[in-house]
């Protein structure tokens, strides 16, 4: 029997998202074909939508139309705002020319905009979402960035990259996205050279950050509404990296445009460590 406040959810004028229709009708099947003494072994629904469906509502949500609002909060960056993420960046991590960095979910190129004003790195932008990846490749800024189409975080993407790729793994406002952010660690543990650094930035967001198109999406993401900065690094340190800093984003913080508080997490993988 529903709870009053599931009732109340049904009675709601408020349109629901087809995947968050899906959602409950999958829920309302396991409550209904199963005696609930008797959990079903091989039964895919646990607490959250399969890894699957939160794919395909990534690529569902971000058509031409989001993409170009995502960008539109991009493109609003001033130089003020990159400077503030490579001063972030430089205080933590050494970079010298020629070295390969991979922006992980670089969307319509944010993170690029900032490695770019560092001199010499070869840059590739691994991002799912087409309309996302067309608006980065159409910024002259980021003609020298190499784009890969898909997503990083199930054992089957590892193939979008040989075994240590990169000097450099940088991600920003990805590890909140993450269905699996073990898994992804776990590929860019393989990705990485031995000796690289990967480097975590995201925000302390809320749980109400997750409105519109996201609804419901919050409790389907591990690290979608993290308001400490341990989880990160703990999870780094459990994927074999070794923490070098974690910390806020002083420069980024220290501007008006920063709404939500940033953090950052630099790791290393340890020479010696395949
Ligand atoms: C909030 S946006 C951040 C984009 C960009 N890094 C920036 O700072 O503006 C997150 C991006 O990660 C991508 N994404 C989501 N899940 C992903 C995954 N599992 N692997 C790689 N990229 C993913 C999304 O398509 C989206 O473009």
């Amino acid at each position: 029997m529903p709870s009053s406040r599931g009732h109340d959810e049904y009675q709601s004028d408020e349109p629901k998202s087809p995947f968050r229709r899906h959602f409950e009708i999958k829920v309302f099947l396991a409550a209904t074909r199963l005696p609930p003494s008797l959990p079903d072994k091989n039964a895919a629904l646990t607490y959250r939508c399969t890894q699957h469906e939160s794919r395909a509502r990534y690529l569902a949500t971000y058509d031409d139309v989001e993409a170009a609002k995502y960008d539109a909060w991009i493109t609003a960056l001033t130089d003020t705002d990159h400077d503030a993420c490579v001063a972030d960046l430089t205080r933590h991590v050494a970079f010298s020319a020629n070295i390969d960095v991979l922006d992980a979910g670089s969307g319509t190129g944010g993170l690029c905009l900032a490695l770019v004003r560092i001199a010499g790195l070869c840059i590739t932008a691994l991002e799912p979402c087409i309309p996302m990846t067309r608006l980065l490749e159409s910024k002259p800024e980021l003609r020298s960035v190499r784009t890969v189409q898909g997503f990083c975080d199930h054992a089957n993407d590892l193939s979008h990259f040989d075994a240590e790729s990169f000097d450099v793994i940088a991600s920003r406002q990805l590890a909140n996205c993450l269905f699996d952010p073990l898994a992804a660690f776990r590929n860019w543990h393989v990705w990485l050279r031995a000796g690289g650094k990967i480097v975590v930035m995201d925000g302390l967001f809320d749980r109400d950050a997750w409105t519109g198109n996201w609804d419901g999406v919050v409790d389907t993401l591990p690290l979608s509404a993290c308001r400490t900065t341990a989880t990160v690094p703990y999870l780094l340190e459990q994927s074999g990296f070794q923490i070098d800093f974690t910390g806020f984003m002083e420069s980024t913080n220290a501007l008006p445009s920063t709404r939500t508080k940033r953090y950052m997490v630099v790791a290393t993988k340890p020479l010696g460590n395949q």
